[in-house]
C-alpha cells in the first residue's frame, strides 16, 4: 500500500536495462494501481519490449526494483510467474495443433480444471470471432487469425496481471475493437493489464493512464484526456501541386518540400487550419493548382520526433 492506501500491483523505481553500452531501459519509474488498464506508449524501438520482459521477469534488470503484486519480482520471479499472463510480441505457436486444441492445451499447462477448460474455450472461441476456424491447423491461419489465438489462450488460466506486447498488429479494425473491448470487460471483473503500443488512438480509447516512452525514457505520463491536450493537437498537412518553384513563395513556412511526381509539401503544426489557410493563400494566388490534400493527426512518431527534437534543441 501507498501513503494514500492504494495497492500498487506493479511498482518500479529507477529501473534500468542495457545491451553493452546501449541503454534501453533509462531509469524509469511508474506505479499500476489495481484494476486498471496501463498503456505503454512509443515508437518502435523506445523500448517497450524491454520493459515487458523486465516486468515479466524474463530478463533480469541492471538496476532498480521491480514489484509485482506485493512480490519482489527480482529476488521472487517464479512468484511472480504463476500470478500473471504474458501476451509477448514475437508470434508463439504449434504449427499442427488447432484452434481449439491450442486453447485447450494452454488450460493444461496452467492446469485449469476439464469443466472450466471447456467452458473458457468455447467462451474464446466466440469472444475472438474463432468459432468458423476452431477446426484448423495453426499453420494454416493468417497472420492475424494467429495472433487472436495467442491472445485468446491468454485466457485460459486466472491470473491478477496480464501483460500484452503490441497485442492488435496484424489485426484487422474489427478485430482490434473487438480485442480490446474483450480486454476491457475482463478489467471491469478485476484484472489489471499493462498494455504496449505504438498507436496512440488505441492507447486513448483502452487506456486509463499512459506512459509515453522514447529512447528508454518514460517522457511523460499521464491520463488519455491530459496526453491528448499535450500532444494530440498537431496535425500534418500534405498538398501535392505540379509547380516545381513553390520553395521560395513558401519561405516563411516552416514545411518540407520533396519533388516526386510534382511536390510535395508537407506541414507539422498545432495550427493547421491557420497554416492550411495560409499556404492555399499563396498558392492560389501565384495560380498554382492543388492536386491533392490531405489533413490528418499527425503520427505518434512524428509526434515524438518534433518532441525530441526539440528537447534536445533546449539541451543544447
Ligand atoms: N537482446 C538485445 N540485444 C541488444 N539490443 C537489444 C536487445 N533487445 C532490444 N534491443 C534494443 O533495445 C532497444 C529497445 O528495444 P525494444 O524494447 O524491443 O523496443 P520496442 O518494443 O519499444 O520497439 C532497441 O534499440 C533494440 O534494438
Ligand atoms: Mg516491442
Amino acid at each position: 500500500m501507498n501513503r494514500s492506501g492504494i495497492l500498487h500491483i506493479i511498482q518500479v523505481t529507477s529501473l534500468s536495462k542495457s545491451y553493452g553500452d546501449f541503454i534501453a531501459v533509462d531509469n524509469i519509474d511508474l506505479n499500476v494501481e489495481k484494476g486498471k488498464i496501463f498503456g505503454f506508449l512509443g515508437p518502435n524501438g523506445a523500448g517497450k519490449t524491454t520493459t515487458i520482459k523486465l516486468l515479466t521477469t524474463l530478463i533480469p534488470p541492471n538496476n532498480g526494483k521491480i514489484n509485482i503484486l506485493g512480490i519482489d519480482a527480482v529476488k521472487n520471479p517464479l512468484d511472480v510467474r504463476k500470478r500473471i499472463g504474458v501476451v509477448l510480441q514475437q508470434p508463439s505457436y504449434e504449427p499442427t495443433l488447432s484452434v481449439e486444441k491450442s486453447l485447450e492445451k494452454y488450460g493444461m499447462m496452467w492446469n485449469v480444471d476439464k469443466k472450466t477448460r471447456k467452458q473458457r474455450v468455447e467462451e474464446l472461441l466466440v469472444a475472438f470471432d474463432l468459432l468458423d476456424i476452431r477446426k484448423k491447423k495453426n499453420d494454416d491461419l493468417s497472420i492475424g487469425q494467429r495472433r487472436r489465438v495467442q491472445v485468446a489462450r491468454e485466457f485460459m488460466h486466472d491470473m491478477d496481471l496480464l501483460f500484452l506486447d503490441e497485442p492488435t498488429v496484424g489485426l484487422d479494425p474489427s478485430a482490434r475493437r473487438s480485442l480490446l473491448d474483450y480486454i476491457k470487460g475482463k478489467v471491469k471483473s478485476g484484472l489489471t493489464i499493462f498494455f504496449t503500443t505504438h498507436i496512440l488512438e488505441e492507447a486513448e480509447y483502452l487506456c486509463d493512464e499512459i506512459a509515453i516512452i522514447n529512447k528508454g525514457r518514460i517522457i511523460a505520463i499521464d491520463t488519455p484526456d491530459q496526453l491528448k491536450t499535450k500532444f494530440g493537437r498537431e496535425k500534418t498537412i500534405k498538398i501535392h501541386v505540379q509547380e516545381q518553384n513553390v520553395s521560395s513563395l513558401l519561405s516563411d513556412i516552416d514545411c518540407k518540400i520533396e519533388y516526386n511526381s510534382g511536390v510535395t509539401i508537407t506541414v507539422h503544426s498545432d495550427k493547421s487550419e491557420d497554416v492550411l489557410q495560409k499556404i492555399l493563400h499563396i498558392l492560389a494566388s501565384n495560380g498554382i493548382t492543388v492536386e491533392d490534400l490531405s489533413v490528418v493527426p499527425t503520427s505518434l512518431e512524428e509526434i515524438f520526433l518534433s518532441v525530441v527534437k526539440n528537447s534536445n534543441e533546449s539541451s543544447n
